[in-house]
This record gives structure tokens, C-alpha cells and sequence, in this order.
């Protein structure tokens, strides 16, 4: 079955009437709404039955027994109608810099070469390949030759260190590895394939590295392992048929924290993230044919493998790509963006917008903005006042603002106001979306079903692009995900539910930090911090920052008195930096000889997130802490 759709305009929900229409739907029958949402695309096979689930086991499979690829959802299926339209506005780190419009028609030949070069070099289906990559085209073009030919992509954002790599491509057993000579970053070049180097001195399994040219820096090439990417395409043709793959064929495996351990992989497979990716991208932003989208994330997280990549193209949208970042070469980079492409979709994160506004209006002003007509948040809560800048300084008090709730292991956004079409409220990520269940639960997992409450955020029925698997453990995925409340996915996520049923996100309930809109579990960050051969036992907590929504604070029990406090804190984040990356960086370091620990031996963070907040007045009871005084020493010494 194939069917070749004018896809901007299907299953739009245009009025609040069309979304409680279509979110009634949803409920009473999940899987006719799916199917009718899945109709639209090009299937290979159609499928047998939508959907098969559980959530003790967990499995969850949607559109069973069909086949797909993905790529010719985002390229060949719109060749006909929008071969001449730009896929990927790009523009880099330098204004200067000449911006490409690369069209469908040159995306799709542009993946045909690059999966071809893949093929040639060995890659086949199943094969998992790491791209590690700073934000240029060929990255979006890497992913999309991956999803051709059934590789299974895992891209780990190009700020991560040559440990974080190595522990990614030994967890997926990854025998591939795309790269770029080096990277463009505001005033600064920086390297990313020396980064690679050092990582796969500890990946034997590694066979082929390609490298895309950027920067032009001198690179190692090891003989036999490394090839140019513009050597290899000398060599291919631009004729790739799209690989067909089952609906639950792993599409990605995407590295993310959580409480305990080390990331784990994140699976996502291709039918339902195709379907859930592009329903949302277009209700959400409420896209149109000729709208410019931006979102202003890295491919690297989720927000950019969803939001940047498919979702788009699967709307057959142009979607801008920025190599470079928010203040160079200064504080009004975006707007002057904005300007000069006359982006009408603007996505970005909480933390971009706080740090902007404390640049002052200056360098807001000499941009017009008039080609706005939606701007989003993601990946934290949004304060009221950055709420307020955002709406009133970017939007003009004219553009819908969606906040926009959601996870990796969501793959697409579940809760958020539809642009314009569903009431905004600041702070609040809003209304569930079509086919999105929430509940509140009470710690002791019973649903709460009053409003104006606050509880556990919970969802009780899959949608399409629920997590799978995390990537070799499965039991991992069950154990974080499906255990804690039997017949749920728990999210990690308190929330409250205003009196009409709006969703606030109060932000984690488990011991995971989100910096800047990055997730750390506070585990991860401990177990870097303990590699620095002095240190004995650390404790981390998350503590509110103006910007960057929290920040770590790290408490630190050393085997040798401390003479030089400042050397030993540069020392421990040199060790952070290098075991994770430099945006793992506590801000605060304090030396203790004792943590606050109860008889059984578990820290009681309560007390250690007290006193990084300042709250020393309210640090609740501590007679049941094995050594109590120890709380008089971290008070006194706080930093
Ligand atoms: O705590 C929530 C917060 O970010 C977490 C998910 O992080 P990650 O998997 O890295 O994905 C980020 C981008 C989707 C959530 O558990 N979060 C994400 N979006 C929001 C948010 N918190 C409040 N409001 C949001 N809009």
C-alpha cells in the first residue's frame, strides 16, 4: 500500500471543539484514532492489529505486523509535491558564514550517498552505529542514512567526553562510529575526533570511523579503521531503496540518566515514534506548509532527534539547524536569526530564554520578530517570569507560548497546549495530548481523582512512541519504569492538576538533577566525583539557579586533609568533566569528613538538599540519623 498524501493537511485539530473531539476519541478507541493518524503515511505492509500491550512485562507494540521506513516518510513521499522546498535551513556557528538551503530533493540524494557509504563500509541492518557529531548537516544526514538502510543510530551529544563515549559504544556493542575532524563553537574551534580517538582506545570492537570535514583541523586517521566521508563518496551513487522495516524494528537507542547507575539506552523502534512524532509536531505547533521552524536544541537529546529531524521532515517542513549558540557573536544571536530567516516557529528551553533575559532588552530590540507566530519551551519548568519575557519580549503578546512536556523515554511531547488552540496558562505544560493518559498518583500509588491536587505523574495507556526497551536490560526498563506503580509508566515527575484539569510539572521526584534542561542522576555524577584517587564517598543534590533552573552541589569526604580547597575542587572537576563532560560540573563543592546517614547506611539527601537551599532553619528531624552531629559540621561549612 502506498499513499502519497498532502500531508500538511490531515487530522488538524484547528478549535479546542476538534481536540476534545479528538483526545474523547483517544480514549474510547486508542486504536482507531492511531490507525486513522497512520493511515496518512507510506506503508511498505500495512499492519495486522494497532496495538499489543502490557505494562508488567513491559511490551507494547503498535501497528503489529507492518512495515515501514521511516526516511521515505521524511524524503521520498514528499519529492513530488516539495522536491524544491528546503528540508534543512542551515546556519552556522559564523554569521558570516553562507546559510544552505538544502532541499528535499538534495536531503534524499544526500542520505541515498551517505547510506550507500555506509553499506560500502560494511554497515548493515540491526548494526548499531554511534554518531558523535557537532550540529552540521551531515549529522541530520548521518541519522537519516542510518534509518535508510535499518542501522539503529545512537547519537550521544557532542559535548559528552571520551568516557561517556566509550561506555555508549561498549553498552551498544557498536561497531561503527560517524564523526567530524572538529567543531565550530562561538568564538572557538574545538575537537571532536581526537575526542573519538581517545574513546575507542578502550572500543576494539570498533571497525570504521567516517569522518565529515569541517573545520579543516589536522586528525589522526587510524589506517584501516578511519576513512573521510568526502573520500567515500566518490565512490556510491545517490540509488538507495529504502530498507523495510517491522513497526517494532529498533529506529534509535538514546542515552539517558536516571536515579541509579549508569544512562541507560533508551529504545525507540519505527513505526509508532513515526506516527506519535509527526501527529504531535504538527498539532502542537500547529504547523503550517510554509511555516520556518526552529528548535534551537542539538541532535544530540531527544528534543533534537523528534523535533528537529523527524518530526519536520515527516511534515515535510523546513527545519532550521544552528551549529552555533546563543550569545555568540552576541547575546542577540536567535533574534537576529529569527530576523534574517523569518522563522515563524521558535522552540527553545527555559534556560536559553532565562539566560537571554538577564542579557537585557538591548539586544532583543533591534529585532523586528513579525515572522513569529508560536514559540515553545521544553525540557524544565518554565518560571512565571521567564514565562512572562518569553510572551511579552519574543512573542509580542501576539504568539501562542506551548510548553512543552516530555521525556526521552516519550519520545514526542505529551502534555502541552495546542498553539492557539488550547488555553495557555503560565508555568503549566497544560492539556494531555490526544491518546496521552495521566494520572496523579499518592506515593502509595493510589490515583488521585479530584482536581487541584498535586501527586505523582503517572500515564496509564501506551502511546505509540512509548519507551520499547533500554538498549541489552531489559528488566532495567521494567524495573524503572513499570514497577514502582503496577499498571503504569511512572514518569519520575511530580505534578499538580489545577482545578480544570491543567497539568503543571513540578519537576523530579527521584534523584535525578536537570541542569540547563540536561539530565544527571545524582549516582552518575557521585561515581565521577569518587574517581579522583583522594576522594572516599560524595553526595550530590540539584539546588535551584536563576538560570540554570538547578544546579549540583556536591558534598565530599577525602582521605587527607585539604590544604588547598581550590586546587582540590579544580581537581574534582577536571575528573567530572572528564569521566562525563564539563556540563556535569558541580557548581559548589564542599569538603565533609561525614554524610548525613541513617542506621541502615542511606544519605539523607532531604537534609543535604536543605542546606545547598540555604534552609537551615527546616532541616525536619534528624534524630534518626546514625551520627547527628555531622549536621552541625555541613551546616557550618556550607559554600
Ligand atoms: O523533569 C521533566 C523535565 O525533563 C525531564 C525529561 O528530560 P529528558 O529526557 O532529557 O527530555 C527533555 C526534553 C524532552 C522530565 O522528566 N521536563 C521536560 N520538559 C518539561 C520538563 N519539566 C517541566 N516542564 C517541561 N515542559
Amino acid at each position: 500500500m502506498t499513499a502519497v498524501t498532502n500531508t500538511s493537511a490531515f487530522h488538524r485539530l484547528r478549535t479546542n471543539a476538534d481536540y476534545q473531539a479528538a483526545y474523547a476519541r483517544s480514549v474510547q478507541d486508542p486504536e482507531g484514532f492511531w490507525a486513522a493518524q497512520a493511515e496518512e503515511f507510506t506503508w511498505k505492509k500495512k499492519w495486522d492489529r494497532v496495538l499489543d500491550w502490557n505494562f508488567d512485562a513491559p511490551d507494547v507494540k503498535w501497528f503489529v505486523g507492518g512495515q515501514l521506513n521511516i526516511t521515505e516518510n521524511c524524503l521520498d513521499r514528499h519529492l513530488a509535491m516539495r522536491g524544491d522546498k528546503t528540508a534543512i535551513l542551515w546556519e552556522g556557528n559564523d554569521p558570516n558564514e553562507a546559510t544552505q538551503h538544502i532541499t528535499y530533493t538534495q536531503l534524499h540524494e544526500r542520505v541515498c550517498r551517505y547510506a550507500n557509504v555506509l553499506k560500502r563500509n560494511g554497515v548493515k541492518k540491526g548494526d548499531r552505529v554511534c554518531i558523535y557529531m557537532p550540529m552540521i548537516p551531515e549529522l541530520a544526514v548521518a541519522v537519516l542514512a542510518c534509518a535508510r538502510i535499518g542501522a539503529i543510530h545512537s547519537v550521544v551529544f557532542a559535548g559528552f567526553s571520551a568516557q561517556s563515549i566509550a561506555d555508549r559504544v561498549q553498552d551498544a556493542d557498536a561497531a561503527y562510529v560517524l564523526t567530524s575532524d572538529g567543531m565550530m563553537r562561538g568564538a572557538k574551534k574545538g575537537p571532536v575526533k581526537a575526542i573519538v580517538d581517545e574513546a575507542l582506545k578502550s572500543c576494539p570492537g570498533v571497525k570504521k570511523v567516517i569522518v565529515t570535514k569541517r573545520t579543516g583541523d589536522a586528525v589522526a586517521m587510524s589506517d584501516g579503521r578511519d576513512v573521510w566521508l568526502h573520500d567515500e563518496l566518490k565512490h556510491v551513487d545517490a540509488d538507495c531503496p529504502a530498507e523495510p522495516m517491522d513497526s517494532e524494528n529498533v529506529l534509535f537507542i538514546l542515552y539517558t540518566s536516571g536515579s541509579t547507575g549508569k544512562p541507560k539506552g533508551v529504545v525507540h523502534t519505527c513505526g509508532g515514534y513515526m506516527v506519535y512524532a509527526d501527529y504531535t509536531f504538527r498539532n502542537v505547533f500547529q504547523y503550517e506548509e510554509n511555516d520556518v521552524y526552529w528548535c534551537t536544541a542539538d541532535v544530540g537529546w531527544v528534543t533534537g532527534h523528534s523535533y528537529i529531524i523527524y518530526g519536520p521532515l515527516l511534515a515535510g517542513a523546513t527545519s532550521l539547524m544552528f551549529e552555533g549558540i546563543p550569545t555568540y557573536p552576541d547575546a542577540g544571536r536567535f533574534w537576529q536569526v529569527i530576523d534574517k530567516h523569518k522563522v515563524s516557529i521558535f522552540y527553545t528551553a527555559p534556560t536559553a530564554i532565562r539566560s537571554l533575559m538577564a542579557q537585557g532588552l538591548d539586544f532583543v530590540k533591534p529585532y523586528a520578530l513579525s515572522s513569529l507566530k508560536v514559540i515553545g519551551s521544553v525540557g524544565e519548568p518554565i518560571n512565571e517570569e521567564a514565562w512572562h519575557w518569553y510572551k511579552e519580549h519574543i512573542g509580542h503578546n501576539r504568539c501562542p507560548i506551548v510548553d512543552t512536556w516530555w521525556q526521552t523515554e516519550t519520545g514526542g511531547i505529551l502534555i502541552s497546549s495546542l498553539a492557539g488552540v488550547t488555553d495557555e496558562k503560565p508555568s503549566y505544560a497544560a492539556w494531555p495530548l490526544p491518546g496521552v493518559q495521566p494520572v496523579l498518583l499518592t506515593p502509595d500509588g493510589k490515583e488521585i481523582a479530584e482536581n487541584d491536587v498535586e501527586g505523582l505523574l503517572a500515564i496509564k495507556f501506551p502511546w505509540p512512541s512509548i519507551i520499547r526497551t533500554t538498549y541489552g536490560d531489559h528488566e532495567r526498563c521494567r524495573q524503572t519504569y513499570f514497577s514502582s506503580y503496577k499498571g503504569y509508566y511512572f514518569t519520575g515527575d511530580g505534578a499538580r492538576r489545577d482545578a480544570e484539569g491543567r497539568y503543571r510539572i513540578i519537576g523530579r521526584v527521584d534523584d535525578v538533577i536537570n541542569v540547563s534542561g540536561h539530565r544527571f542522576g545524582t549516582a552518575e555524577i557521585e561515581n565521577a566525583i569518587n574517581e579522583s584517587e583522594w576522594v572516599v564517598e560524595s553526595a550530590v543534590v540539584g539546588y535551584p539557579h536563576d538560570i540554570k533552573g538547578q544546579v549540583i552541589y556536591a558534598y565530599v569526604i577525602t582521605d587527607k586533609r585539604i590544604d588547598d580547597a581550590d586546587k582540590a575542587r579544580a581537581e574534582i572537576l577536571a575528573t567530572v568533566t572528564k569521566v562525563i563532560g564539563p556540563i556535569a560540573k558541580p557548581d559548589k563543592i564542599q569538603f565533609v569528613s561525614g554524610l548525613p546517614k541513617t542506621r541502615s547506611g542511606k544519605i539523607m539527601r532531604r537534609i543535604l538538599r536543605k542546606v545547598a537551599e540555604n534552609e537551615l532553619g527546616s532541616l525536619g528531624d534528624t534524630s534518626t540519623l546514625l551520627d547527628p552531629t555531622v549536621v552541625d559540621e555541613i551546616k557550618a561549612g556550607r559554600v
